[in-house]
């Protein structure tokens, strides 16, 4: 698929079949996530991949924003004392926050592209996952990522490109 295919054709899927990824797919979509650009090359995130379904039932109780159930989870950290180290607290606070996301993007557009749906969750309790997860608290996770077989093919939310995007300077539009 071109690139404009899949960035646009990617939705949050929250419906799974039960049907399980295998392991070389689920590695191969950590290892989108590692070719993502990162803050002064800094390379600090942790991926954790879930798929134990007992383990998952238990994150889900610890996270509000993950509905369905998802063959796999993976679970993206950074290690914020390696972060900091690199890049003093602006690599810590902001660019690792970022390099997250970013790899984020990389796993779900892949996954996409493997026909596997995906879901990026904000809305879970960071410190029950490090407990589930054996996670030293140094090593935080930000986003979750739900991963299964689509059950659903929900329309795409609308974008406002037009009401967003400006060349060479800000336009106003309604006096803010
Ligand atoms: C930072 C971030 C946090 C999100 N957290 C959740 C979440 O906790 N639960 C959820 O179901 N969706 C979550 N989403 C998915 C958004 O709701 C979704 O991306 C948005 O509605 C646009 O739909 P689309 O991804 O299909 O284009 C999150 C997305 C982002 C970028």
């Amino acid at each position: 698929m071109r690139v404009f295919e899949v960035i646009k054709g990617r939705r949050s899927i929250r419906k799974f079949e039960k049907r399980l990824i295998e392991k070389k797919i689920l590695h191969k979509l950590v290892e989108a996530g590692v070719w993502a650009p990162t803050g002064g090359n800094s390379q600090t995130w942790v991926f954790i991949i879930v798929t134990d379904s007992d383990r998952i039932r238990k994150i889900k109780a610890v996270s509000p924003g993950i509905l369905g159930i998802p063959s796999a989870l993976v679970v993206v950290c950074q290690d914020k004392e390696l972060a900091y180290k690199k890049g003093g607290e602006l690599g810590r606070d902001v660019s690792s926050i970022m390099d997250v996301a970013m790899a984020s993007q990389n796993i779900m557009l892949q996954a996409y592209d493997e026909k596997i749906g995906s879901c990026p969750v904000l809305s879970f309790y960071k410190k029950g996952v490090q407990t589930l997860l054996n996670i030293p608290e140094w090593i935080v996770p930000e986003l979750l990522i739900s991963l299964g077989y689509p059950a659903e093919s929900p329309e795409p939310p609308k974008r406002k490109f037009g009401e967003v995007c400006f060349f060479e300077e800000y336009k106003s539009a309604n006096g803010r």
